[in-house]
Order: structure tokens, then sequence, then C-alpha cells
């Protein structure tokens, strides 16, 4: 057996790795190379020699580069979609709405590019202005260093390689180990391209060692990183003097209020706190709920909740898989124990096989279990009991984390409370806040991170504005 890299355009295969297993049926599905420290120096090294074409290229040729991605994309769909599905347990109609998003975020990045340029600027405007010509450019950064998870391996590859490169940056990239096929079979899709740009991308996998190497070196400008936020503070301490871009995670809450549609906050509810197992920055960890309502919405949730098929996720109606590991599912059952010792009550009777970890409601929580307070990324959701929006907005507002906040009510005023009043970097509002269209500025506040993502506003991060005055 095998396992591949690329060193720019160059495909170089090596026999240390280490084994994929599918978290469903515990079978080998791939292999994960362990590169060194030199692997990822020599990969820079590549993207900083290539950089000075890649910034001469036309955008029209990277927009073409990103489109003939984005059709072969659709030619294979099916394959990776399954590629996907062995390596990370998404169940396969999730994994083809995985490669449908990042078909449209490649699709975005051109389309964006297109039209992002500069500005001309009134130098007269200033009380010791003359009128001049100035203006601004935006050019790339030269090298960007993408580290990206295993709970979306396709689409948020897509959403750092696609600003980046159609920016005319080069990229070294480092996917999670656990999807390295997925990630193999993208990036082939760039490299093997009629319109590729000679070594503007390479993929290197590993661990820390790796990671350092990459964060660490003067060649990268930008460091663009999905993930932990432990790993994000390592990175933010160790990358020195370059722009960072940090997606990391979140306790996502939402308030459901007396005047909102019930039944559909409680559908979208278990949709959103149930999703991908829970495995997303955004899932829906807290529900506050008005008193009133409090027990028929408890009970619609559980109704909702009893809907979801937890199964093989190679079954088109499957709506939950595996979690990754045993020990994502063995931390997530030890939250609900303890929770329970606490004196939370659970609304269905908490089930776990092995890596199949079933939805969890919990009720009668306090603001200090770690289901509430801790980011879960489980399929574990909590009901809280709240008098208003004045008793929640402090509690909802009170978690090192802001990544996204939702409220359910027809209320116009309370709509504009929660719009201003709510800590996190998105507010949505009628639905649950595991909502995210990959058009939209994402990222959080506090630990949830720093910039956002989106192409336009990854472009903007992954770019540096040239001032320029012609007297
Ligand atoms: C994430 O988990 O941050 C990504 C969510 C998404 O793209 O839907």
């Amino acid at each position: 057996m095998q396992a591949k890299i690329f060193f720019g355009s160059t495909e170089a295969v090596t026999d240390t790795f280490s084994e994929r297993v599918s978290p469903y049926s515990g079978e080998v599905v791939s292999t994960a190379p362990i590169c060194s420290a030199e692997d990822a120096r020599k990969a820079l090294k590549i993207a900083q020699e290539a950089k000075v074409a890649t910034k001469a290229s036309t955008l029209s040729q990277r927009c073409s580069w990103l489109i003939d991605v984005a059709q072969k994309l659709r030619l294979n769909k099916e394959d990776i979609a399954k590629t996907l599905t062995d390596e990370v347990g998404k169940p396969i109609t999730f994994a083809r709405v995985e490669v449908e998003r990042c078909i449209e975020t490649l699709k975005l990045s051109a389309e964006t590019m297109r039209t992002m340029h500069g500005e001309t600027i009134n130098t007269d405007a200033m009380p010791s202005g003359k009128k001049t010509t100035a203006f601004f450019t935006r050019e790339p950064v030269g090298v960007v260093v993408a580290i990206t998870p295993f709970n979306f391996p396709l689409n948020l590859v897509a959403h750092k390689l696609a600003p980046a490169l159609v920016a005319g940056n080069t990229v070294v990239l480092k996917p999670t180990p656990e999807a390295p096929l997925t990630a193999y079979k993208f990036a082939k899709l760039f490299i093997e391209s009629e319109y590729a740009i000679k070594d503007a991308l390479s993929v290197v996998y590993g661990d820390a060692e790796v990671g350092s190497a990459l964060i660490t070196s003067d060649i990268p400008r930008v460091i663009s990183f999905t993930g932990s936020v432990p790993v994000g503070e390592i990175i933010t301490k160790n990358a020195g003097i370059k722009k960072v871009g940090l997606e990391l995670g979140g306790n996502a809450a939402t308030y459901v209020e007396k005047s909102a549609d019930l039944a559909l906050a409680a559908n979208r509810c278990a949709l959103g706190a149930f999703v991908n197992s829970g495995q997303v920055c955004i899932s829906l960890q807290r529900i506050y709920v008005e008193a009133d309502i409090y027990d028929e919405f408890a009970s619609l949730m559980a109704e909702e909740t009893k809907k979801l098929v937890v199964g093989s996720p190679y079954d088109d109606d499957t709506f939950m898989g595996p979690l990754i590991d045993d020990e994502a599912a063995s931390r997530a059952m030890g939250w609900v124990e303890s929770a329970i010792e606490e004196g939370a009550v659970p609304l269905l009777p908490p089930h776990r096989e092995g890596r199949m970890f079933h939805p969890c409601v919990m009720a009668n929580v306090t603001d200090d279990m770690a289901i509430v307070c801790e980011e879960v990324f489980a399929p574990i959701v909590s009901l809280v009991k709240v008098d208003s929006f004045d008793d929640a907005l402090p509690r909802m507002n009170n978690s090192p984390y802001g990544l996204q906040f939702s409220v359910f009510t027809n209320d116009l005023k309370l709509t504009q409370r929660a719009i201003s009043e709510l800590d996190a970097g998105g507010i949505v509002i009628n639905d649950m806040p595991t909502l995210r269209f990959d058009i939209q500025p994402y990222g959080g506040v506090k630990l949830s991170g720093v910039g956002r993502e989106g192409p336009r506003f990854a472009i903007e991060e992954m770019t540096e504005i040239k001032s320029v005055v012609i007297c």
C-alpha cells in the first residue's frame, strides 16, 4: 500500500502512512501519508517559487481553472460523495449536498474575483490635498497555508483553495488526516486541469510537526485554519508576523419566543442540533424556550427527534451516521452521564452503540453543565426554560464562543434586539443557527475565531491592498 502527496504539480508516493478506517464499518478505506517537517518545507519552497508565475497569470485563466474543477466535480459527484462517506461516515445524502455546495463555492469564488477591483480615492478631499490620480489595487499575498478539518472535508477545503488561487496566490494545503482520499481526489482535479498553474497547489498531510513547520515558516503570508480552539491558540502564538484567519468552535444557541411558529421551530431545531451528528461548528447546542410554551415545545422537539433515522450512512434515508471516532463517542456519553448525575433529564433515553450515537435532548439543565458551556460537537442539545428574552440574553451571551445564534419569533422589536444584542459573528431569524449560505460572511467573535470566510471575505483576507498616487 502507498499514499500520495502533491509537491506542487508533481505527485509523490510514500510508504509512510496511517490507515484510515471507516467510522461506520471499521474497515480500512484509505491511507493518509505521514509527512515530515522536511516535506512541509519542500512544499513551501515550491509554493514560493511558483508565486511569481501565479501572480502573473490572468484572472481569466484562474476563473476558468475553478470553473473547470467545478465541472469535473459534478461529473465525479457520486464517486467523491461516496469517498467522503467512506472516510468520515457522513450520510450519503448529505455528502452529495456537500459536493453541490463545493461546486457553488468554486463558482462563486470565480464570479466574485471577476468584479473585485480596487477604487479611486479622492485625495483632494483632504485639507492638504491636491488633485492627484489616486487609487488602490488588490494584490495576492503570495503563499497561503490552508489547514482543514474532518467535518466538511470537501467544502471547507474549497472555501480556502478557491479564494486563494483565484486571487493569484499559491497554496500549501494540509487537509484533515481523517479524509485523505477526499482531499487527494479534489486536489487532483485542480492539478490535472488544463487551466492549472504549475506548482500553485501542494498537498501535505501530517500532525503537529507538519503543522508547526507550515505555520512558523516565513514563506506563507496567510494561515487559514479551521479547527479547534487549542490548535487555533497554538497557531496564534507561533505564526509570527503574518495574517491568521481562524474558524474555530462554538456552542450555538437559539431563543424560542411565544409568537414563533413552534412546529417550524422544533423541526428546524432538531435538524440544527443533529445534522452531521452535531459535528458542525454552528451545531445547535442550547435552546432557550419561553416558559409559557416550554412544555409544548419540548414535546414537539421530542417528536421531531424521534423521526430522525440513525443508521448506515450509505442509505439514502439515513439522517445520522456515526461520530468520527470512539473517543468522540465516549466523550459525548461521558458528558451526558455527568449531566444526568447533576440533575438533567433526557427527553429520550440516551443510546450509543460504539460510534453510533443517537440524538439526545436534555431538559432540566443548568448553565454550568458541560453539555451547555463546552462545545460538545456531538448530537446533544439542551432545553432551558426562561422567563423572557431578558432572562435568555445574558445566558446566551455568557459563553467563551460567539459563532452563530438564532431567534424564533414574529415580534419585530425582539428581532431588532436580537440582531443588536446577541454577541456572535452571525444571527439568524426564524431558522436554526446551523444555517450557512456559502456566499455569506462566515466566522465568529471571541474564541470562535478571527476573520471571515465566504468567497468575497476570504479574498479580502488573502489579498493585500496596494495604494497608488500619481502626482
Ligand atoms: C463549520 O463547521 O464551521 C462549517 C459549517 C458549514 O459550512 O456548514
